[in-house]
């Protein structure tokens, strides 16, 4: 840690820890679904902060909370880097983080920067957290003259897919956001981890748009960055995957990380 007046197992970093990955619930396995083929000798560590579940409606000051202490489990853990797979932490906290701690910490952002190059009209589907913070803002100044972006929040997504996410109810959902928008836009990019779970469904009832996440640019981003510090494993085995989260051990916790396991293996 940077800040040394709170004094936490300072463990900093190696080749052989693992790249721990971070997100709300679910939705950051699609993320490491993508990370582990390019990186595929490293060990992940899958934390998810399911317990505190959604962020994308919390405040800004309540999501940095939340962050403060999840990043200081998982500091103490160690780790030779740290993916924000949430758009949401990382629009409040990725900032404040970077502060903090002496790790590589990447995070994402809606991808609007290659749908701005080929579309004149944008759809962005993100959390209300993300499309309200500052961060979305800077982008949009950044690229939005090139392209007319429309914002559209999606409550309540991220946790219908927690749930399943081939229901006939989330199908129900996007056909009432996206429906209007046919013949009309271009390029829709999603804006939250949880969402490329939708992505196959989404590209099968709606060719008219050409997808959009961050998923790739932040796992080759991630590659570049271990790759400069002489981090990456050159292993011929497999790595591992450890997988954690903010619930206390029991029956609740034993089923979420089954699914996060049917979840990643889905993604195949
Ligand atoms: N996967 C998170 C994101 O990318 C979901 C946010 C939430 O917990 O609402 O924004």
């Amino acid at each position: 840690m940077k800040n040394m007046s709170t004094s936490y197992p300072q463990t900093g970093y190696n080749l052989y820890q693992p790249i721990t990955v971070f997100d709300s619930g679910v939705g950051g396995i699609t993320v490491l679904a993508q990370a582990r083929k390019l990186l595929p000798a490293e060990d992940f560590r899958y934390f998810a902060d399911i317990a505190n579940a959604p962020y994308g409606d919390k405040s800004t000051a309540q999501i940095q909370e939340l962050m403060r202490d999840n990043c200081r489990r998982l500091y103490a853990l160690g780790s030779k880097a740290l993916v924000l797979a949430c758009n949401t932490a990382t629009s409040a906290a990725a900032a404040m983080l970077r502060q903090d701690y002496d790790l590589p910490i990447l995070g994402l952002e809606p991808a609007l920067k290659p749908a701005v190059l080929r579309h004149k009209r944008v759809l962005v589907m993100a959390t209300r957290l993300t499309l309200r913070e500052k961060k979305f803002a800077a982008l949009l100044d950044q690229v939005g003259k090139d392209a007319q972006v429309i914002p559209l929040a999606c409550p309540g997504l991220m946790e219908m897919v927690e749930e399943d996410f081939r229901s006939e109810k989330i199908y129900a959902y996007l056909r009432h956001l996206l429906e209007p928008y046919r013949g009309r836009a271009g390029a829709l990019v999603l804006g939250c981890t949880h969402y490329v779970f939708l992505r196959r469904w989404l590209e099968e009832n709606y060719p008219c748009f050409v997808i959009y996440d961050g998923n790739t640019g932040v796992s080759q981003h991630l590659y570049t960055v271990l790759a400069q510090k002489g981090l990456l494993r050159q292993a011929e085995t497999p790595g591992n995957i450890l997988w954690d989260c903010s619930l206390p051990p029991g029956e609740e916790r034993r089923s979420f990380l089954d699914k996060c396991r049917r979840d990643l293996a889905a993604l195949a």
